[in-house]
């Protein structure tokens, strides 16, 4: 047909070059950099990461000293964003308000919106970086009419996040160290994984020479659905629905059943063919926190008899579907005691240095072009117009 390539869901289309992260989906291998994340997952923490991903090494310790310096230094947002926030209903979504504000950074920070300035696309990858999880929490925060907490420079960026989700004015606020570590590697493992459809969203939308700014929210938007970033949300659903393990079965069957949209959130990946590397780091820390926390949650053991019962079972062993990352972050994070609805939000938060690094890459490439991918036309051959009294 035509004299295009036709793969819907690029299948088979490599859309870009990139050098930021490899995947082999059939072993299970996932390197940024060149560095795998199970061993990033425990070695590092997730500002080394951003700077790895960014600039392509790992920093030495005065690159990182700085680079921690300068994200810290740019973690407030203007104060008018505030006002900003007071537009949304309470009940809004948190993932609609974190769309909405990212967006209009572009209307607050107009000194860093030329893309073809290098000092001005430095600086948004900064305030990216660093005013994200100050606004994913003040979206928590807005939602359940709180006042907003101020970043505390002191903390290290998943303890701040946590501080800004937790604490309440004139009461002391102390970040559980093991907790802080959960946080910061649920972060480590949705840093980056080349391009998913929020990537590609992000690579598109700047393909224009869209401002930074616009093309995160783009990605936001990208991210929001069930079959990406929204998945994590709506495996925790799932379990809840499910409720005991005497149920799994009648879920499982559903699943297969091909008349039935019902699909098992957290399983399945369009490139693993094999266990999601980043699961097993999660599956870990799972466990860690729970224990930490002395949480006695009945939905890991609906979760684990689920992936014991799903991994023997012929129709997901013939399909290759194992358990992703999404499907023991949601776990993790309610045990910290973040409500379900921002789970997509902490993905956007982590997301973001990986859809920058993306971004970067693409205008560093020498005549990078915008994207404009073309169709197949399947539409009525030209006819002539009809006047309205005319039309039958
Ligand atoms: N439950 C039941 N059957 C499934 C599932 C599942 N979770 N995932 C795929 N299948 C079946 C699907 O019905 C199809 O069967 P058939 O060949 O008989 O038509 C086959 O497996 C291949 O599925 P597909 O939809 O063609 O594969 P895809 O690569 O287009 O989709 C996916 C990948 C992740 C969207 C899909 O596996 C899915 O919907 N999973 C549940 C949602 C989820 O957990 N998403 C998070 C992805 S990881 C985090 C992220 O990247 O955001």
């Amino acid at each position: 047909k035509g004299h295009f390539t036709f793969d819907p869901g690029f299948l088979a289309t490599a859309s870009c070059e990139s050098a930021i992260t490899y995947i082999d989906g059939a072993q299970g291998i996932l390197l940024h950099r060149g560095y795998a994340i199970d061993e990033l997952a425990v070695e590092s923490d997730y500002l080394d990461l951003c700077y790895l991903l960014l600039y392509g090494e790992l920093p030495t310790k005065a690159q990182y000293d700085k680079f921690v310096y300068t994200v810290k230094t740019h973690t407030m947002v203007n104060e008018q964003l505030a006002s900003f926030f007071r537009g949304f209903r309470r009940d809004a979504h948190p993932m609609a308000m974190l769309c909405g504000v990212t967006g209009a950074l572009s209307a607050f920070y107009q000194d860093s919106l030329d893309v073809n300035d290098e000092h001005h696309r430095e600086i948004a990858a900064f305030r990216l970086v660093s005013k994200m999880p100050t606004i994913a929490a003040m979206c928590y925060k807005y939602s359940i009419g709180q006042p907003f907490i101020y970043p505390r420079n002191d903390l290290s960026y998943a303890g701040n996040f946590l501080s800004m989700m937790f604490a309440v004015p004139c009461e002391e606020y102390k970040v559980n160290p093991i907790v802080e570590r959960a946080m910061d590697r649920i972060f480590i493992l949705h840093a980056d994984h080349e391009q998913n459809a929020s990537t590609s969203t992000v690579r598109l939308a700047g393909s224009s020479g869209a401002n930074p700014f616009a093309c995160i929210a783009a990605g936001i938007a990208s991210l929001w659905g069930p079959a990406h970033g929204g998945a994590n949300e709506a495996c925790l659903n799932m379990l809840e629905e499910i409720g005991t393990v005497d149920r799994i079965p009648e879920f499982i069957a559903r699943a297969k059943d091909k008349d039935d949209p019902f699909r098992l959130m957290g399983f399945g990946h369009r490139v693993y063919k094999n266990f999601d590397p980043r699961a097993k780091v999660m599956r870990e820390t799972c466990h860690e926190v729970l224990a930490e926390l002395k949480v006695n949650d009945p939905l890991l053991d609906v979760a684990m008899e689920l992936e014991r019962i799903a991994l023997e079972d012929e129709y997901f062993v013939s399909k290759k579907l194992y358990p992703n990352v999404d499907f023991y972050s949601g776990i993790i994070m309610k045990a910290i005691g973040i409500p379900t609805s921002m789970f997509t939000v902490l993905f956007a938060l982590a997301r973001t240095v990986g859809w920058i690094a993306h971004w970067k890459e693409m205008l560093d490439q020498p005549g990078h072009k915008i994207s404009r991918p073309r169709q197949l036309y399947t539409g009525s051959p030209e006819r002539s117009f009809v006047d309205l009294d005319k039309r039958g």
